[in-house]
């Protein structure tokens, strides 16, 4: 396996694009099996977890190619078959198959996807809502085999909690249901506008996007989507707070400020300067630099348009070298908090109880290198945020977690000045 060896104490500067949402490309490339055809995604991101799906939709029936960063994938020959535990359990993003298979041949068996680092991460809201179709869903041995005979038919359907990957595969469902579907207390993610652009541009009919209450009107039939992935918001978030951490500055182009109004004020909050232009942001921590103005600063997590629970590890590594004391509260996930005990082998102050963190800030120079482990995706990139700002040398294991949500991580933080290398653990 491979680790990543950070020479920590470099201010970030120059400027670093950001690829296409993992977290749009993995619903957008699922929605190809809706209609016959070839679809034509661009600004996918070449990451694991794409390569994953694709796998998955490989094994459905489904070819394609890409050139750079855009995917022609044709579903035409949609076939069924279960999508299987070995691969479920590396991506649980592989439930998302389960809305497009039952509207395109009312079949689909999927492994459960089991627990993960952060959570339980149930599907019960998922299963509820096909149900509220017509579908039948049998729980047995791992799997969730779902079957209904003819076409679904639309409902009301209401989620406890705005589940975000809930929303797009009930969506996915409703597009081809017979009457309206209502989704009551949807997901209101950036990403779920995109899934809805592509699956109108496919002939879907829904109203309310970017709302908490969508209305999809279904349709009989679709045909195949040309359509571009959004920025991934996550990883532009991802390096303008290791700007921070840095006490750099740099510009982080090809993304979409609007898509990050919390991150945005709380960074301002924190001293940074934060420019927001058309496509691209602006981040200076200079003031910050030396020994430490960086403003200790609270955050709860909390469904979009609130504080990303993708951020959350991040902004932990941040306010570590802040120069006072502040919470993070973190509401979404039962267990996010994996990144702690790293943080603090690393010198962080941090004391947790249940979903809430207290950081005590230990300056922007707090921090020294140490060997840390990657426990989840986001957790990681926490740990390298920790390792850029850090004195003397880091070295993250693990770090297939990291390239399951990072495209080319290494070369980016490279033109940004870090010293950072892969080595053989
Ligand atoms: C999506 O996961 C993202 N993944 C996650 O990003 C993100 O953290 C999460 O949304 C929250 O924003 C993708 O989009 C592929 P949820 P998802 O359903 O859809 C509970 C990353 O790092 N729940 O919105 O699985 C659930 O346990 C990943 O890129 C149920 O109880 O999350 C959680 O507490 C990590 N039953 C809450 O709802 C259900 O049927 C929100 O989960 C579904 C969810």
């Amino acid at each position: 396996m491979e680790k990543l060896v950070i020479q920590g104490g470099k201010p970030l500067q120059g400027e670093v694009r950001i690829s296409g949402a993992k977290n749009a490309a993995l619903p957008l490339i699922a929605a190809t099996l809706l209609a016959p055809g070839t679809h034509i995604l661009h600004n996918v991101p070449d990451l694991r977890d794409t390569r994953t799906i694709l796998k998955l939709l490989e094994n459905l029936g489904v070819t394609w190619t890409r050139k750079d960063t855009t995917l022609m994938i044709d579903s035409t020959h949609v076939t069924y078959s279960e999508a299987s535990y070995d691969l479920v359990k590396t991506m649980r993003a592989s439930v998302l198959v389960l809305g497009p298979l039952l509207a395109r041949l009312g079949r689909a068996k999927v492994s459960l996807p089991g627990g993960c680092a952060i959570g339980a991460r149930p599907i019960n809201f998922h299963i509820k809502g096909f149900e509220q179709l017509g579908v039948t869903c049998r729980l047995e041995n791992g799997y969730v085999d779902a079957e209904i005979a003819g076409r679904m038919q639309g409902n009301v359907i209401y989620f406890d909690v705005p589940s975000v990957t809930g929303t797009e595969n009930l969506l996915m469902a409703a597009v081809m249901a017979k009457g309206k579907t209502v989704i009551k207390n949807a997901a209101r993610e950036p990403e779920i506008g995109n899934l809805i652009d592509m699956l109108k541009d496919m002939g879907a009919e829904i109203m309310g996007r970017d709302t908490d209450r969508l209305e999809i009107y279904g349709v009989d039939r679709l045909s195949a989507a040309t359509c571009s992935i959004i920025p991934d918001r996550i990883e532009t978030g991802t390096y303008l707070i290791a700007v921070g951490a840095t006490g750099g500055e740099a510009t982080v182009t090809g993304c979409n400020p609007a898509h990050l109004p919390s991150l945005l004020e709380k960074l301002r909050a924190t001293g940074m300067e934060i420019r927001e232009m058309e496509d691209s942001i602006a981040v200076s921590a200079r003031r910050c630099s030396g020994n430490s103005i960086l403003k200790s600063i609270d955050i709860k997590t909390m469904p979009y348009p609130g504080y990303p629970t993708d951020l959350q590890a991040q902004f932990m590594a941040l306010m570590a070298l802040s120069s006072g004391v502040c919470v993070i509260n973190e509401t979404i996930f039962e267990n996010r908090f994996m990144h702690v005990g790293e943080l603090q082998r690393m010198g962080a102050d941090i004391r947790t109880n249940g979903h809430t963190a207290v950081v005590y800030g230990k300056g922007m120079k707090g921090l020294s290198g140490a060997p840390v482990m990657a426990t989840d995706l986001r957790a990681s990139s926490s740990l390298v945020i920790a390792g850029l700002a850090a004195s003397g040398r880091t070295e993250i294991s693990r770090i297939y977690h990291l390239e399951r949500g990072y495209e080319q991580m290494v070369e980016k933080l490279t033109i940004l000045g870090a010293e950072v290398w892969k080595e053989q653990e």
